[in-house]
């Protein structure tokens, strides 16, 4: 078998023909440019780098000054995050007025704790206690103050109403394929729309909490269109008080309703996963 295979191993080079169909329509729907759709095939055979975000502004860091490759070492005062999400809550964060946020799908707390070396008080909510441990130890050694609230954010009451809210979905996770390339051959439409379900009563309730005038950013590490422009088409039909901002990004493509990372602009710094990201204000 073996001799069979070194025989025949050119046939068996990865290459874009391998890639499921149902990936590339995702991809067609959302990048119309085919050197953006040719990266993303690529990038689905090649190793991602992993970043650390940096507590404060470095000279010695690229890209803004606060993102470092993560070697083997995690320096004090750094935290693991993905340079796509980065540049979302870097892009997002000048939309919320109240410095007080509440982050409804927290842990492990990548952008809670984002936001917090950005001056926000986050109330972190979430309901797995294994991804709140995480979050804990994270805030530990980083020495900052973050409350958080173990907590099924659907069935449960709030009684507070918020002005800052952010909502970082649970979905297919399938932005995320270079680390976790089954996703690319799991996409199954079924859980799609359960997971759509999922999405549509978390930004209902959230809206719910949000005070007139108020903003709600949505995010999923996804680029289907069940679990992105799909759910914020619903929630407009049916929520006539809601405006969609515009976001200042030459990192992101304007799709409906919203914003997708364009991996082929962080190309230099070895791609970047991807996310959507709306944001949605509540009319006074
Ligand atoms: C995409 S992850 C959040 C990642 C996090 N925001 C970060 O930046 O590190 C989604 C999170 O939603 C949580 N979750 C799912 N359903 C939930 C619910 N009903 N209430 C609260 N948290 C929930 C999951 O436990 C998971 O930690």
């Amino acid at each position: 078998m073996l001799r069979e295979f070194l025989r025949k191993q050119d046939s068996f080079k990865l290459d874009e023909r391998n890639i499921p169909k149902l990936f590339k329509d995702c991809c067609n729907k959302i990048y119309s440019s085919k050197k953006i759709r040719s990266y993303i095939y690529e990038s689905v055979f090649n190793k991602p780098n992993s970043y650390q975000i940096s507590f404060k502004n470095n000279e010695n860091n690229f890209y803004k000054q606060r993102v470092a490759f993560l070697d083997n070492n995690l320096k004090a005062d750094y935290f693991v995050q993905d340079i796509g999400n980065f540049e979302i809550i870097n892009s997002i964060k000048e939309f919320y007025n109240d410095k007080e946020i509440l982050d409804v799908c927290a842990a492990p707390g990548g952008k809670s704790i984002l936001l917090s070396t950005y001056g926000f008080m986050v109330e972190a909510l979430d309901k797995s206690q294994s991804q709140i441990d995480k979050f804990k130890q994270n805030i530990k050694r980083l020495n900052i103050d973050i409350k958080i609230t173990k907590k099924d954010f659907l069935n449960s009451k709030i009684n507070s109403k918020y002005n800052s809210i952010l909502l970082d979905a649970p979905c297919s996770a399938l932005g995320t394929f270079r680390r976790n390339p089954d996703v690319i051959s799991k996409i199954d439409r079924k859980r799609l729309k359960i997971n759509q379900d999922i999405q549509l009563k978390m930004v209902d309730k959230s809206l719910n909490l949000l005070n007139n005038g108020g903003v709600l950013v949505y995010i999923v590490c996804s680029f289907h269109s069940f679990e992105t422009m799909g759910v914020i088409d619903k929630i407009l039909q049916k929520h006539k008080n809601i405006n969609i901002e515009d976001i200042q990004s030459d990192k992101m493509i304007k799709k409906e309703n919203g914003y997708f990372i364009n991996p082929y602009s962080f190309k230099e710094y070895g791609g970047a996963d991807i996310f959507y990201v709306s944001v949605l204000r509540k009319q006074q």
